[in-house]
């Protein structure tokens, strides 16, 4: 039987790299534009990371980890997220002591045991980045900032950036009361899952996908109405600090998002092109993360953006996929040596050269070159080769022209202007 991919699970291949790179190459430039370092974080944790640090009554810690048993018994999970790791990372070598501010833009795999669909995958890929130590708003309103000219450089349109604030731990336990009083009040409007979320986290009745949750639970108390006057002043400076830098955003006192970190500023960016699965991006301040996860008190901020979602919006039309610069068509046996070397050395020199393996007719070479969309064919004849030259085709324009073989690679290089 043929062994197939595990559901969920996705190969990216080479036609589509292009797009993945692309993405990839324009957040390592404006992250570090903005001043944040690269970090590589192992893909296991300890089960404990998430459970704490993501919150035991949350979808994720609750149903959606790989979590197994090594060979010594050790609890280990496949990180379903990034957050908690590079915090851990930054307790860990006591980056804080040299200095406490830390930014931070990490690329990788994540998995979720959830249920496939298009753009929910079990391992899917995030850009995340974080700044620790930083509990000025002013950090809030950067690292949103950063964000939005990330996905419109990418290409993005149409974006929506969504706001709200979660309150802490000072405010939070009594709106959480009276969620909680509203919430039993109309119980019997609740699927089963947000029945017993009632009882062990009842903000996460918000980010229930079922109809007749989504209807019951319209008229619920607002997180927004409940915040201290800190986190009210916090979140004012938030909004003040978007209008300075020319940011519009909408206001969603019903955004509470999955994990059970956020501490006041949560946000989003949706797009209305991606139907049901629309977040791109979501984010926000846990400053208790770390507390909770056995470290000291410091504040942290970041986001994460879905990698596949964002592929997936990407404008029609723009060309990723690279094609040679070079198809060498060789004729005969001498021909076929020079080929060899020739397209060596041009390998060495950074030019995208092919050749054909299977000594078949020019027609069916120049063929090849067609399909694989190289810019330019060297046909290689004994004739030429004796006279130390070869044909060079422009494949768009159809031009022909003899060009020595002593100096064709700067020949080629001004040809293809790199
Ligand atoms: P999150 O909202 O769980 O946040 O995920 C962030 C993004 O990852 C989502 O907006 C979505 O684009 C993508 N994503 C999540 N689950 C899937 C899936 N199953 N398939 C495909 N894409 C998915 C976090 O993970 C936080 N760690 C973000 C953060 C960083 N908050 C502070 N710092």
């Amino acid at each position: 039987m043929e062994i197939k991919a595990i559901r969920g699970f996705n190969d990216i291949l080479p036609d589509e790299i292009g797009k993945w790179q692309f993405v990839e190459r324009t957040a390592r430039e404006v992250f570090e534009g903005f001043g944040f370092s690269e970090i590589r974080i192992p893909i296991l944790e300890r089960t404990e990371l998430f459970s704490r640090g993501i919150g035991e009554a949350t979808d994720i810690v609750e149903k959606e980890m790989y979590t197994f048993s090594d060979r010594s018994g050790n609890s280990l999970t496949l990180r379903p997220e990034a957050t908690a790791s590079i915090a851990r990372a930054y307790l860990e070598h006591q980056v804080y002591s040299f200095d406490p501010v830390a930014k931070y833009y990490y690329i990788g795999p994540m998995f979720r045991y959830e249920r496939p669909q298009k753009g929910r995958y079990r391992q899917f890929y995030q850009i995340d980045a974080e700044v620790f130590g930083v509990e000025n708003p002013m950090v809030d309103a950067e690292i949103i900032l950063m964000l939005v000219h990330f996905l419109k450089k990418v290409g993005l349109e149409n974006l929506e950036l969504q706001i709200n604030t979660l309150g802490c731990r000072k405010c939070r336990p009594r709106y959480r009361e009276e969620l909680k009083a509203f919430m039993k009040n109309i119980s019997f409007q609740l699927c089963e899952d947000c029945q017993r979320r009632l009882e062990t986290n009842p903000l996460r009745i918000f980010d229930c996908k079922v109809e007749t949750c989504k209807s019951a639970i319209t008229e619920a108390p607002q997180v927004t109405n409940y915040t201290c006057p800190d986190c009210q002043g916090h979140f004012d400076r938030v909004k003040e600090y978007l209008a300075v830098a020319g940011l519009s955003y909408i206001l969603n006192p019903k955004m509470v998002r999955g994990l059970d970190y956020y501490t006041r500023t949560a946000f989003e960016v949706v797009s209305y092109q991606l139907g049901s699965q629309n977040a791109v991006t979501g984010g926000g301040r846990y400053d208790n993360l770390f507390q909770e996860i056995g470290g000291p008190d410091i504040p942290g901020i970041g986001f994460a953006v879905g990698i596949e979602r964002l592929v997936s919006l990407l404008p029609a039309g723009k060309e990723f996929v690279s094609s040679p610069h070079l198809f060498v068509a060789a004729l005969g046996e001498g021909p076929a040596r020079e080929a060899y070397k020739l397209v060596y050395e041009l390998h060495l020199q950074g030019i995208q050269a092919e050749l054909d393996y299977e000594r078949r007719s020019l027609k069916s070479q120049m063929r090849r070159a067609d399909k694989l969309k190289a810019r330019f064919a060297l046909i290689l004849g004994e004739d030429e080769l004796k006279r130390g030259t070869a044909m060079l085709r422009n494949m768009e324009t159809k031009s022909q022209e003899e060009v020595p073989l002593n100096d064709l690679t700067s020949t080629l290089k001004q040809k293809l202007a790199i």
